[in-house]
């Protein structure tokens, strides 16, 4: 199975190239955009290359990863599903947004073709989005796409550069998006 292209009114996702890097260095090299995801920014644009390199060489059927890119130019962001459980049908979803595009509502528009895909396509019953409690862009984000708040904060559930993290558990199942 190859990662399907989605147009969407604003943008064009289609699966992530190591020709990439530059764009997606522009969040995964921002330690503001870092700030929550679970592991440190790139300290460079090899680094962010090395690591679409990784996710590319992963089966997709454990991971994929859109390049989301702006209809009227420019890399955008990125959303990708992993932790992908077949017996259990659910997977969980990351996603991050450049800077310069952030709350302009393209992660909404984005993660709305991506869910549609991972329920209807890859026959998924739940997703998952795990986010730490001081995340609020992330967090109102899961909400506006009808994720509910399943969890107190999980302690400790992230190790990042020494520092232990809590998170919250966010699940979407496919009945609450066919509502
Ligand atoms: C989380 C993120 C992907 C959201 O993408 P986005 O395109 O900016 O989100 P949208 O514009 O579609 O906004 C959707 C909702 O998210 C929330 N939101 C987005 N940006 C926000 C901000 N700066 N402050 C508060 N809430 C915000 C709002 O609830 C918004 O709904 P609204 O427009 O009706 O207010 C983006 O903020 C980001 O890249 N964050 C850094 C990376 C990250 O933390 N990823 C998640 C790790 S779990």
């Amino acid at each position: 199975m190859t990662l399907p292209t989605f147009e969407t009114r604003r943008l064009l996702l289609r699966p992530i190239e190591e020709s990439d890097a530059q764009g997606l260095h522009a969040a995964f090299g921002d330690t503001e955009a870092m700030r929550f995801w679970d592991s440190l920014p790139s300290v460079d644009l090899a680094e962010t290359a090395s690591r679409i390199r990784q996710t590319l060489a992963v089966e997709q059927r454990w991971h994929g990863m859109w390049a989301i890119m702006a209809r009227s130019g420019g890399f955008a962001g990125m959303i990708n599903y992993h932790a992908v459980d077949p017996r259990n049908r659910r997977l969980a979803l990351g996603w991050i947004v450049v800077p310069a595009f952030r709350h302009q509502g393209l992660m909404t528009e984005a993660a709305q073709i991506v869910l549609h895909h991972c329920f209807a396509a890859m026959e998924m019953h739940r997703i998952e989005a795990l986010i730490e409690p001081e995340n609020t862009a992330s967090r109102g984000l899961a909400v506006k796409l009808g994720f509910t708040q399943e969890s107190d904060a999980m302690r400790d559930r992230l190790l990042v550069d020494g520092q232990y993290r809590p998170l919250l558990m966010y699940g979407l199942l496919q009945s609450d998006w066919a509502a």
